[in-house]
Formats: C-alpha cells, structure tokens, sequence
C-alpha cells in the first residue's frame, strides 16, 4: 500500500426530506447566495419550491442562475462568476447532478480569482480559494458531490479538462434518493456506468498489497450492477435508489482508491471525445472501458483474473487465463448494454475514423510523458488502436 493522504471533508445528509433543512445549513456560511441549477425539471416536480421555502424560511437571499448542460461549459461560468461579483453573494448552492455541481465549483474559485478561471483547468494556475459550495444531489454517478475535482468545456477553445483542488470539496452534499425517483432511464444508467468507472480506474492498478481496496471496488461494482437492473424495473423503488446513490458518493471519494495508483486513461479519453460532441460521459465511458480493457490486460493478468472471479463470477474451470479474462470482458460489456448503454463508437455518433487518431494525439499530448494511463501507459498510437477497436 502506497503513503497517502486521505481527506473526506464534505458532511453528507443522506435521507427522506433531507433538503428541507438546507436552508439551516446554508445560514451558516452567508445570508445572501447563488442558486445554480440545469434545467426546467428541477421546477417540474416539487423540489425547487422545497428548497425556495426552507431558504426564505432561514431569511436567505438567493439569486439564480439555470441553464447548466449535461457537459457544463465555460461561458455559463463566466456569467456565474459576474453575477457573483456584482450581487456579492457568498455561497453557491448547486442542485442538480454532477454538472451543476462542476459548473458551482467552477464559479467558487473564479469569483475569488483575478485571472480567467480556465487557468485552473489548463493547469497554469493552482486554485488557492473558493466561495464555499453546497450541493443538493438530484442525479448520482459524478461523485462530485464529494469530491475535489470538477471538468469544464470551453466551447470556444473546444477543450474539456479537468481541476482539483482540496479547496473545491463542497462544505455540504444533501442526498436524498426521492430526489433520484424521476431520472430517466438512460441517464440513471450513463450515472451508474460512470460511476463503475470511476471504481475501475482505480482498480486496474499495478499497486501490490491492496487488498482492502480491491475488496472495497468489487463490492461497489457488484452493487451498482445489482441495482442499476432493478432501478429499470422500480424507478420509485426508495431502497434501490438509495444504494445507487450512496454506492455512486463512495465509488469516487477516494474510500475505493486509497494507497494505490490510479490510471484515468479511460476518463481521459473520454473527456476529449466529450469536448467534441455532445455525448453523455456515461455513454462514452461504456464503449472507451471495454476496449481500453482488452487492450492492457496482458500488462498484468493477475488483476483482470480477480476481475473475472471476485466481479463477475466467471467460472475459469479448465481455461487458460486470457480467455477467462475475456470472457469478464464480454460479460461486463454485455452487462452495460443491457442497461441501455452502447458498445460502439458510431452508436455516439463518431463515423469518422480521421478523426480518432486527432482525438488520440490530443489524449497523449496532455501529459508531458506523451502518454496516458498508469496500469499501461498508453501513446497516440495505443490510444488510436484503442479507438479503432471500438468503431
Ligand atoms: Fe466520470
């Protein structure tokens, strides 16, 4: 196990009715905020009034910002951050699911920033401060609802990248799985699959002695496979949505990834398909793992054998260890597609083969090493292959 720091700082309220509270809670850090949120569905089922009454019920002044997409982008942070400024608000309150979430934390450490935001996620700049953030979670899989990290397109620059920072946890998450009863299917499934492969990226690790954390990301897995069939058969199941959530906070707080090195090549890869088209992350992370796990299994058996046996309870009997391990593959892959996700890059609307190997050179230009991943480090040209595999 590696040396490491583990730091958990977000107090979750987890439960039936935990929003109407939120007002309590967000007293404590300002009197007058920013209330940001996606789209109109927030209002349609009674959550955006819950929230509105306990607000005014604490004497909270809020101003609101919606509009924020499923790949949150950078010009409605620019507009968050002026409103900020301009109304003095000090604290951001974030209801949606992980793009909401991102998009606050975006604006938390803009609005104490002199420069352009953005110089946090092209790295040129290390993010010292934050308005504080709050979060009430409507749509589980991001984790960002504890977590440090957030990622940003900018639409103008066509770039998608990612920031983290200890000062970008939210102070406060409420996860109330009623809240979850009315995603639909699809985006229950993409959040889930996310979520799997945020337990994945930290799994497939060439780290020894980690066992405690193998333990952990198996049964994460297990349990998100579990649920996400039967959320498909009761949406307004209270017990089945709340594993879902709690299991999707836990899959990237870094419980599952203490001690051990990560890889992230899948996320990677999936940010730059991302920052071209307007794919769900979940989906594109259903047809990147698969392929990207077919190609790096020989770089140590030993962990996609575990796979198989303790994930996805491959019978080996007899067999040599490649085609248990492939046959995991195909299993978890089947496993994806029937909860609704695609196995192919056409099906996400990519038919043009020129433009992976653009998307493969722009992945391996991120890192200074020129290439990506840690369980196998990947060049362009891995990267491409990878692509290619699932066209
Ligand atoms: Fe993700």
């Amino acid at each position: 196990m590696l040396n490491g720091i583990y730091r958990n700082p977000t107090t979750i309220y987890f439960g039936k009715g935990a929003e109407l509270s939120v007002g309590e809670e967000v007293k404590k850090y300002a009197n007058r905020i920013f209330l940001h949120y996606g789209g109109q569905s927030f209002k349609k089922f009674g959550l955006y009034e819950r929230i509105i009454d306990s607000l005014k019920a604490s004497g909270i002044e809020y101003v609101e910002l919606g509009g924020v997409k499923a790949n949150p982008q950078a010009g409605l942070v620019y507009e968050g951050i002026d409103i900020c400024r301009k109304e003095k608000l000090g604290f951001i309150l974030a209801v949606g699911g992980g793009s909401v979430i991102d998009s606050a934390k975006a604006i938390g450490v803009g609005v104490l920033y002199d420069g352009d935001f953005f110089d946090f996620f092209e790295r040129k700049a290390l993010p010292q401060k934050s308005l504080k953030v709050g979060t009430v979670l409507t749509i589980p899989g991001s984790g960002s609802e504890s977590g440090e990290g957030a990622v940003i397109t900018h639409e103008k620059l066509g770039k998608k990248y990612d920031c983290g920072s200890p000062v970008m946890y939210p102070v406060f998450s409420i996860l109330n799985p009623e809240n979850t009863f009315t995603v639909p299917p699809y985006y229950t499934a993409c959040g889930i699959t996310d979520a799997i492969a945020h337990v994945l990226e930290r799994y497939f690790s060439n780290t020894p002695f980690v066992d405690c954390t193998d333990r952990i990301c198996e049964g994460l897995i297990k349990t998100l496979m579990k649920y996400a069939v039967l959320v498909d058969k009761e949406p307004a199941n209270y017990e089945v949505r709340a594993e879902i959530m709690w299991a999707c906070k836990l899959a990237h707080d870094n419980t599952a990834g203490f001690g051990r090195k990560h890889d992230w090549a899948c996320h990677k890869i999936s940010h730059e398909i991302g920052a071209r088209h307007d794919i769900a992350h979940g989906a594109i992370l259903a047809v990147i793992f698969p392929a990207w796990m077919r190609y790096v299994y020989r770089k140590d058996e030993r962990i996609f054998l575990q796979f198989a046996d303790r994930v996805m309870d491959v019978d080996a009997g007899a067999m040599a260890s490649a085609p248990v391990i492939l046959k995991a593959i195909d299993e978890f892959q089947r496993f994806l597609k029937m909860i609704g996700m695609p196995s192919t890059l056409g099906e996400i609307g990519l038919h043009e083969k020129a433009e992976l190997t653009d998307i493969a050179a722009k992945c391996a230009a991120l890192m200074p090493s020129g290439t990506i991943g840690n369980f196998a480090r990947l060049t362009s040209d891995d990267i491409e292959k990878i692509l290619l595999s699932s066209f």
